[in-house]
This record gives structure tokens, sequence and C-alpha cells, in this order.
């Protein structure tokens, strides 16, 4: 199964940084985004981190712009049908990942793979509903993608031998770290990692500390580059919410249960960096924290 040709679902965070390592690594890319002003975001998304990297004298101009040669856009589905390789990076909402598969095993070739970056779903779910699920695997990669080298690789018990081998492959042609993932909801990192961003937002409903110093804490004393809220600031607030529902629907086990905070900041906009707002406000320099009244 020789990869040349990806395709990549959503222009999103998450997609954008999938496509610029593929890119990266030198496979003919290109996106599938349902609007063309998301497909503009996209890209000034990804020229932003190549320019930076210009300047910085990692890459020349010329590497620049052969790595955006790679890449292109679309709203029609239909021109990912050549494809060898399709990974979706949609909002994390079931139903709309089952249709969006449906259509693309319907448009794709036949050996194409397809795969979900989803970090909260179970990717038998989506798989079932293709006429390939043999061809279906998971491909969790973390945010921000050009950075955090590993990728978890989610083999169903649907998939075969030859595409999780082929899919764990081109991890490692992208430079990443592959590691293997039962098809369990949250696979191995977020499973581990939730509970304890859900514990920091409990530790700050409870008034431990406060959330400076809960960042601080978490920062110096374990050697993490973010604290915990700030982390939850920079995956995003909604995204946490809804992970840890699912994760909660899933095993029923109260470490997943969000807090009543959690569910307050998603109602009152505070979705972290990407809405300015989260347990730090963003709106001003240096952010600061965000008054929190419960
Ligand atoms: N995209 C691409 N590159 C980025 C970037 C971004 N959004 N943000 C920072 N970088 C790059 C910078 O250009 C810089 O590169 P060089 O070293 O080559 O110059 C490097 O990362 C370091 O950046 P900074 O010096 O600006 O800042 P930093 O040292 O604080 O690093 C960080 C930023 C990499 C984000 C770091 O703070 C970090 O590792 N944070 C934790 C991230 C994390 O835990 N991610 C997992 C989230 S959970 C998840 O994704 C799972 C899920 O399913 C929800």
């Amino acid at each position: 199964m020789k990869i040349n040709k990806v395709g990549v679902m959503g222009f999103g965070l998450m997609g954008s940084g999938i496509a610029q390592v593929s890119a990266e690594s030198g496979y003919e890319t290109i996106i599938k985004e349902v609007d063309q002003k998301f497909i503009d975001k996209g890209f000034k998304q990804i020229d932003g981190l190549l320019k930076r990297a210009v300047e910085k004298g990692k890459i020349t101009q010329d590497r620049k712009e052969s790595i955006l040669r790679k890449i292109s856009a679309t709203t029609q589905m239909e021109k990912l049908r050549d494809c060898d390789l399709i990974i979706e990076a949609i909002t994390e909402d079931l139903q709309l990942k089952k249709e969006l598969f449906k259509e693309i095993d319907r448009i794709c070739k036949k050996d194409c793979i397809l795969a979900s970056n989803t970090s909260s779903l179970v990717i038998t779910e989506m798989a079932v509903v293709t006429s390939r699920p043999e061809k279906f695997v998971g491909l969790h990669f973390f945010n921000p993608v050009p950075v955090m080298n590993l990728v978890e690789v989610v083999k169903t018990i649907l998939s075969s031998a030859e595409t999780f081998s082929a899919a764990y492959d081109f991890i490692k042609s992208l430079g990443k770290v592959p590691i293997v993932a039962k098809d369990t909801s949250g696979f191995l990192v977020n499973r581990l990692l939730n509970p304890y961003l859900l514990d920091a937002i409990r530790a700050v409903e409870e008034g431990w500390a406060s959330v400076q110093d809960i960042d601080n804490a978490m920062k110096l004393a374990c050697g993490y580059p973010m604290g915990p809220l700030t982390l939850l600031d920079f995956v995003g607030i909604d995204t946490v919410y809804r992970a840890s529902s699912v994760y909660y629907e899933e095993y029923k086990d109260k470490k997943y249960a969000p807090p009543p905070l959690l569910k307050k900041m998603v109602l009152a906009g505070y979705h972290g960096r990407k809405t300015g707002k989260g347990f730090y406000d963003y709106t001003v320099d240096p952010p600061r924290v965000t008054d929190l009244i419960f």
C-alpha cells in the first residue's frame, strides 16, 4: 500500500496542522472544507507558521514555497477521489462524522485508507458505516500538530493488519512517533490527561489555590510546559467539556464527570484562547486571570 496523496477533511486547528506535516514530508495534500472562508483561514495559519520558521532561519523561503505548493484545498468532496489516505479532522460530532464518512466512502477509490483524528469517539462507530471497515483506523494527533511528536494509531477489531501497518508507517514517515492504541474512547493519552485537567478545575471550584498558583505549581513542580488551566484554555474549554461528557457516558466513572464550572464556562462562551477568554483573559496583554464567580 503506497501512500502518495493525502486528503484531510476539515481545515481547523488540527486539520491545518495535519495538512502541514503531511506536505512537509512530501505528500501531495488536499484539504476539503465546507466554505472558502475556512480555507482562507487554514492557509493563513500554515503560511504564518512557515513564515515564522523562515524568519528563524529554520527553513528557506524556497522550502516554504515548495511545502505550500504541495497543499491544495477544495469545497468539493469529489476532488478527494484519488487520495490514498483520507484523514478526517472535523468537529467532534459523531453524526456529522458518520455522514461524512458515508459520502467519502462512496467517492474515494477502493483501496483508499480512511482515518479519523477523533479524540473521544470510538473509531469502530465510524468504520461500520463505510463499505471498508477493514481499511479504517484512528490517527490521533496532538495540538499543536507541527510540534507534538506523538500520534496514537488506533486499530479497531475490524482493521486489517495491512491497513494498520500502512497507517503506522505513514506516521513514521512524518517524523512522528506512533504508538499502538486500542479503540477505547479517549484511547491512551486522553484517558490519562482528562482526569488531571478535570481535577484542576475541581481544585479551582473548591478553592484549593488561585488559578495562577495551580498552574505555576504543576509547571514548576512537575516540569510541564503549561499548567493545567492554561492547557485547558489552549485545548478549548468546549472541546474538553464535550470529550469529558463522552468519556463519562462511555465509562460511567466519575473521574470523567464534567465539573459544574466547566459547563458554566462553556455556556458563558469562555472557551479559552479561541474566544479570547477562559481561565485567563487573552483580550489584554499580558493575559490575566478571569474573574470567575460561582
Ligand atoms: N503551531 C506550531 N508551532 C508552534 C505553535 C503552534 N500553535 N505554538 C508554538 N509553536 C512552536 C514555536 O514556533 C516554537 O518553535 P521553535 O522551538 O522551533 O522556535 C516552539 O513551538 C516553542 O514555542 P514557544 O517558545 O512559543 O512556547 P512554548 O515553549 O511555551 O511552547 C507549546 C509552546 C509547544 C504549545 C508548549 O507550551 C507545550 O508543549 N504545551 C503543551 C501542549 C500539550 O500538552 N498538547 C497536548 C494537548 S492535548 C491534545 O491535543 C489532545 C486532545 O485530543 C484534545
